[in-house]
């Protein structure tokens, strides 16, 4: 299964149009229009670079402006930037909010478990991937039904378990439920609020949305195919992609697989935990292949890892479901012979689940020099640690 990634201010119209508070937003591709756009919002405005990557407030993509002609010369400085190797064609001028409070909200898709996944913190903001590793218990992570989905109830539980006060909870609650109706009403695979805010005068805002969706719904969306823009992604996420892997870089040294968008969340905290210990190494993404971890599948993934160059060794950890761990050993090794020579950095595999001792004695039985097997998470992550640190 495919999906595709919205630009922000696409993302911004369809929270509108699902009754998510969000801000004024106007787009413009040069600087004349962005000038002509803050003069119609007024006031304070931020001019921000729509590309589809993470990380654009810290690469200068985002800037906060007090009138037209600084809108206009933001816009100058930030049209043509390249950021994570996308260049900037085109920006939003948005209304500026004054935050008092930034917060983080995601649900997902989680395919190993065939169940959403809802993530949530009362520390939202531009740091959230650091507080996702280095504090991952101020990041809760709820399982939602997709039978029953996220009603208010739902919300209260999910904003009461990332620490929202009693009294914030009643306030972003209805804000969730409305995402999760984009979710569902869009047929997304991830709808990511980053920050949602609180502002001074106490209302509650989307400033800033992700939304993908899933490219096999598209029959009954026929608006989704004028959102849809191939070459704009990231090279390694356009590759993941088009082999239906749900993949995010992330910014360090251990590359991560794994089955289950819960199981793959643990397993960057354990890594990140590790690799205090080695060298501050950290996982270099998210990558979660799903359920059915065919040989083609793994080859896939083991592909589009190997291929960041920031990549020093794999975490493969696999927790054997209705794909067993014998298919998923299998996988590997094919996976392995599949790359020949591209595959060129030690890989640590823990198996779990079921069929597990069928899964390590094809591994061991296969001998590959670059694979060493773990006994348990923990020491996986350790020893994938480990070698990447040796590498660097
Ligand atoms: N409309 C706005 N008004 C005031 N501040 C804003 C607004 N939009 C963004 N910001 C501030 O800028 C920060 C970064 O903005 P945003 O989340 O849109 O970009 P980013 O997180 O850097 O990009 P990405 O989400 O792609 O990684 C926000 O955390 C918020 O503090
Ligand atoms: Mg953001």
């Amino acid at each position: 299964m495919s999906s595709v990634d919205l630009y922000e201010y696409q993302a911004r119209d369809v929270f509108e149009s699902y009754g998510v508070p969000v801000l004024a937003g106007l787009i413009a591709d040069t600087p004349e229009e962005a000038k002509a756009a803050a003069e119609k919002i007024g006031g304070t405005v931020v001019v921000k670079a729509q590309v589809k990557t993470g990380g654009r407030g810290k690469a200068g993509g985002v800037k906060v402006v007090h009138n037209a002609d600084d809108a206009y010369a933001a816009a100058e400085q930030i049209l043509g930037l390249d950021i994570n190797g996308h260049t900037v064609k085109r920006v939003m001028i948005a209304a500026g909010a004054r935050i008092a409070q930034e917060f983080y909200f995601s649900v997902l898709l989680d395919r190993a478990n065939r169940s959403y996944l809802s993530l949530c913190s009362v520390e939202g903001g531009v740091e959230i991937e650091v507080l996702a590793v280095e504090r991952p218990e101020a990041l809760a992570k709820i399982e939602v039904n997709p039978l029953t989905g996220i009603d208010l109830a739902k919300a209260t539980e999910i904003a009461t378990a990332a620490g929202f006060s009693a009294e914030l909870v009643e306030k972003v609650a209805p804000v969730f439920v409305k995402l999760y109706d984009v979710y569902k009403g869009e047929d997304a695979t991830l709808v990511e609020v980053n920050p949602l805010v609180i502002t001074e005068d106490g209302d509650i805002v989307a400033l800033d949305g992700k939304v993908s969706i899933d490219e096999n719904a598209d029959f009954r969306h026929p608006s989704h195919a004028e959102l849809e823009d191939a070459d704009a992604a990231d090279p390694l996420e356009a590759k993941a992609k088009a082999n239906g892997l749900n993949y995010v870089k992330l910014d360090g040294e251990v590359g991560v697989i794994g089955n289950g968008a819960g199981l793959v969340m643990s397993t960057l905290d354990v890594v990140a935990y590790a690799g205090e210990n080695h060298g501050n190494v950290k996982p270099a993404n998210f990558l979660d292949i799903g359920g059915g971890a065919s040989a083609a599948v793994m080859a896939a993934g083991l592909d589009v890892i190997l291929n960041d160059p920031q990549v020093k060794s794999v975490f493969v950890n696999v927790f054997g479901g209705i794909t067993a761990c014998d298919a998923v050993a299998h996988g590997i090794v094919g996976a392995l012979a599949e790359l020949g020579d591209s595959a060129n950095k030690p890989l640590v595999v823990r198996l779990d689940g079921n069929k597990v001792e069928e899964g390590r004695a094809i591994l061991a039985e296969a001998n590959h020099p670059l694979v060493t097997l773990a006994a348990s998470m923990d020491e996986g992550a350790d020893k994938a640690a480990e070698l990447a640190n040796a590498a660097k």
